[in-house]
């Protein structure tokens, strides 16, 4: 099995670019992110908020994927949540919850066997770090704040959501701090990945950049 990771700050661009790119190599793509998002959604509609409490509520949980023609569906308790967990107030709580370490080891072994079965393209903080050391390609993508902040904020407009560009801004700044000051799995480039800037490019030629160091560390 061929596993492909790519670790970036919030707003980088992974996810869509990680979706076109398994699309075209018909591998499946695995954000990993929505496994912390869902654990966050959990938490906040049964008003969770203290670490012994996530930590206790974790047995009660069941996370789930699914991949539709290779589009990852996912599942919290039975239900689908692909939509719901897509808000800023759920990424906060994302963030938050995934700074505990007994949340990131119940999240992964579903992470590891996903890379054992299939193909994949893995977007997440600590995929090449932690999560799959030994991965055939690792990227860390990345961009400026100013120009992920940009991206974000018009993809909360597109879908209809009541956000401001400084809302947007200082939770991408908290979150980024805090992903990468964590002391279990921080945010961090593995010593081996390659590190794509996609700040000065337009999506098709990050897409194309992300390919190209693909398919020289393939060959
Ligand atoms: O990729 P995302 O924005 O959907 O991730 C939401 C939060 O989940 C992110 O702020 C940190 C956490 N996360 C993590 O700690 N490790 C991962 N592999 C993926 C996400």
């Amino acid at each position: 099995m061929i596993a492909i990771a790519i670790d970036g700050p919030a707003g980088a661009g992974k996810s869509t670019i990680a979706r076109a790119i398994a699309r075209e190599m018909s591998f499946i793509y695995v954000d990993t992110g929505a496994l912390y998002r869902a654990i966050g959604l959990y938490m906040i509609k049964n008003r969770i908020d203290d670490d012994e409490l996530i930590v206790s509520s974790l047995n009660k949980i069941k996370v789930d994927l699914k991949f539709v023609d290779n589009e990852q569906k996912i599942f919290l308790c039975g239900s689908e949540v692909s939509g719901e967990i897509r808000t800023p107030e759920v990424s906060m709580m994302a963030s938050r919850v995934s700074a505990i370490l007994a949340v990131r080891e119940f999240l992964l072994d579903l992470q590891r066997d996903l890379a054992q079965k299939n193909n994949v393209i893995m977007d997440g903080r600590d995929i090449g770090t932690v999560i799959l050391p030994d991965a055939d390609v690792k990227i860390f993508l990345t961009a400026s704040l100013e120009k992920r902040t940009d991206r974000r904020y018009k993809e909360m407009l597109e879908k209809g959501l009541n956000v401001t560009y400084d809302g947007i801004l200082n939770d991408i700044k908290k979150r980024d701090y805090d992903d990468s000051h964590r002391k279990v799995a921080p945010l961090k480039p593995a010593a081996d990945a390659v590190v794509v800037d996609t700040s000065e490019y337009n999506l098709e030629e990050s897409i194309n950049l992300v390919l190209d160091v693909i398919k020289k560390k393939l060959s």
